[in-house]
Order: C-alpha cells, then structure tokens, then sequence
C-alpha cells in the first residue's frame, strides 16, 4: 500500500481520525452534563465531586466505542446516547476509586488533583457511588422505543456484570491482591481483562445491542474485536506509565513502578509489551471483516489505542 506512505495521506488519515473522536467527545459531554445532577442541588459538596469527577477531562474512549460500535451497524448516534454515558459515568467511578489512597494513592488524574484530594476521602467514596448508580438510572431510564425491550434489559445487564465482581471490580480487587508479587502473564493477563477489559468488552455490546433489531452474527464478531482491544488498551497504559510524560498523560509518570504493580512491561520488557499491543490491534482488525466502510472508526479506534500518548 505505497499510498497510504505518502504524508500527506497519513496527514488526511490523521485530520479524519481526529474529526470523529472530537464530535464524539463532544457529543457525550454534553450528554453527560445533562444528567448529571448540578453542583448547586443539596448535598452540594457530593454533587460538586460527581461534576469534578466526570467533566474534568478524559479521552471518553468508552463512549467513543459505543457510538462506533453502533455507527458500524448504521445506528443513529441519538439512540446511543444514554448507553455512551453510561459506560463512562461507570469509568469515572472506576477512576475515583482507583485513585484513592487505600488502592493506587494517586495524587493527579486528568492533570487535576484527584477527586479524594480535592474534596476528600469520603466524599470521592460516595461520588464513585453515585456515579455508578447513576449509570444504571439513565440506562433504565432512557427506554428507546425501537430497541426491542430484550435487547434493553441485556443493555442493564452487560453492564452490570461488567462492572461487577466478575469483571471491572473483580479485576481491580486482583490487581490489590497483586502488589508487590510476580505474576505470570496468564495471571497479568487475566487481572486486565477484568479491571479495563470487560467495561470496554461492555462499551461494544452496548453499541451493537442499540441496533434493533442486533444481528448475533454482528455481536459476535464485535465482542472478538472488543476482547483484542481491550486487553491492548491496558497494555498501552501500562507501557506509558512507563515510558509516558506527566504533563501529557495527566496522571503520574511511574506510578505502577513507584508501588511494585505488575504490569506488561515489568512482566515481559517494553519491547515485547510494544509487540503483543500491536499484534492485538492487528487480531481486533481482521474480526471487522464482515462489516463496511460503517465500522471504519472501529478500524481506526485499534490503531488509535497503541498510537496514543495519553
Ligand atoms: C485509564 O483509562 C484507566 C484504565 C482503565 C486504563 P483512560 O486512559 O481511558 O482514562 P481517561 O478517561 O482518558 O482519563
Ligand atoms: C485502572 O487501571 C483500571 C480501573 C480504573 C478499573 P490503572 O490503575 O492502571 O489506571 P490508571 O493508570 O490509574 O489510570
Ligand atoms: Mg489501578
Ligand atoms: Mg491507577
Ligand atoms: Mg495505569
């Protein structure tokens, strides 16, 4: 493909690329400040922390997939609103609870303090509380008159057991447990499909399962997609936490290292860590055979995960 080597090509490539990760991204923030309660509804401290938590920033790569998941099934991006929310009011959960000093003890998140060190340790608690609740309200809420009610009730339940202990809480309580122990990469490898890639499993599904009716041919092959990016997508933090910038990740440089968390690289070298994201971004590529120029941003999106720098 001698083409696509010309820069100028590569510069198009990257513009397209931007484009939709941008509309995207904007699209779910303002869904997400309509429903998040406002700051000055009592208790006003809890809500300010819920705001912070949410709007301060992010890739929102979790809703970006659930819209690209459905756009490649030529769903209108409106139907999957709610599900795009969702999926990351449960990720800034996730993240005010990682950080807290009783797990990561991180001090900055999305180039801010963290929500337990700009309000305080209660507080971050109960917005990550909140938060999670508040996913399943909008999902439970928002009932979409064309998506069969089957499809909406397994919508509730891909989240739930994603979230849960057989999988995101599930994966973070084995990433406690493996502080300061070698794992073996069956064992390092498990502990990632859980803590980030079930929800990002989950983000997919929800996608596909906004189309109405979801083929099961479609799911599946999506759900294969998914399994090879998710597992990449921690991968890729892993390595950046090792070889990142402070400034630009917005989270501290050598954090894993500082507190002895088994990771890709401190597991099998960078270079390997560098080859295995790759090798799944190739394998998440070939499962989107079957679908059309519709599931191109899922194509991108695979590069895009070991591309980034933050
Ligand atoms: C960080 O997720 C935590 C992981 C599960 C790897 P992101 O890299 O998506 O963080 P934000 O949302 O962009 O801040
Ligand atoms: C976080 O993994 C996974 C979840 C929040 C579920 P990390 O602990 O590696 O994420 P960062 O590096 O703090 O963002
Ligand atoms: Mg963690
Ligand atoms: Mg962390
Ligand atoms: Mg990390």
């Amino acid at each position: 493909m001698a083409s696509l080597r010309s820069p100028l090509l590569i510069v198009i490539h990257r513009v397209t690329e931007l484009a939709f990760l941008n509309t995207w991204q904007r699209r779910v923030d303002a869904a997400l400040a309509h429903w998040l309660p406002a700051p000055s509804l009592v208790p006003t401290q809890l809500h300010q922390a819920m705001q912070y938590a949410v709007m301060g920033g992010g890739k929102r790569f979790r809703p970006i997939l659930v819209y690209a998941a459905g756009t490649a099934l030529q769903v209108p991006l409106q139907r999957m609103d709610p599900a795009a929310c969702a999926v990351e009011l449960i990720h800034a959960y996730s993240l005010t609870h990682d950080d807290l000093p009783a797990m990561d003890d991180d001090d900055l998140r999305r180039g801010q303090p963290t929500c337990h060190k700009a309000f305080n340790e209660a507080t971050a608690i109960l917005a990550g509380d909140a938060l999670q609740s508040l996913a399943f309200q909008i999902l439970s809420q928002s009932l979409e008159p064309l998506i069969p009610p089957a499809q909406q009730l397994e919508m509730i339940t891909t989240l739930a057991i994603a979230s849960g202990s057989r999988g995101m809480a599930g994966g973070q309580a084995i990433d406690v447990a493996a502080v300061g122990q070698t794992l073996n990469e069956a064992e390092l490898e498990n502990m990632h499909i859980h803590k980030t890639g079930a929800l990002i499993r989950a983000s997919i599904k929800l996608g596909a399962l906004c189309a109405a009716p979801c083929e099961r041919e479609s799911l599946n092959a999506l759900d294969h997609y998914a399994k090879c990016i998710g597992l990449a997508f921690q991968i890729q933090d892993d390595i950046l936490d090792e070889i990142g910038q402070t400034q630009t990740l917005g989270k501290t440089q050598g954090s894993d290292r500082h507190k002895s968390k088994p990771t890709y690289p401190s597991i099998i070298g960078l270079t390997q860590s560098r080859q295995l994201a790759q090798e799944l971004c190739d394998d998440a590529r070939t499962h989107l055979a079957m679908f059309d120029g519709n599931a191109d941003p899922l194509r991108q999106l695979a590069h895009y995960i070991i591309e980034r720098t933050h």
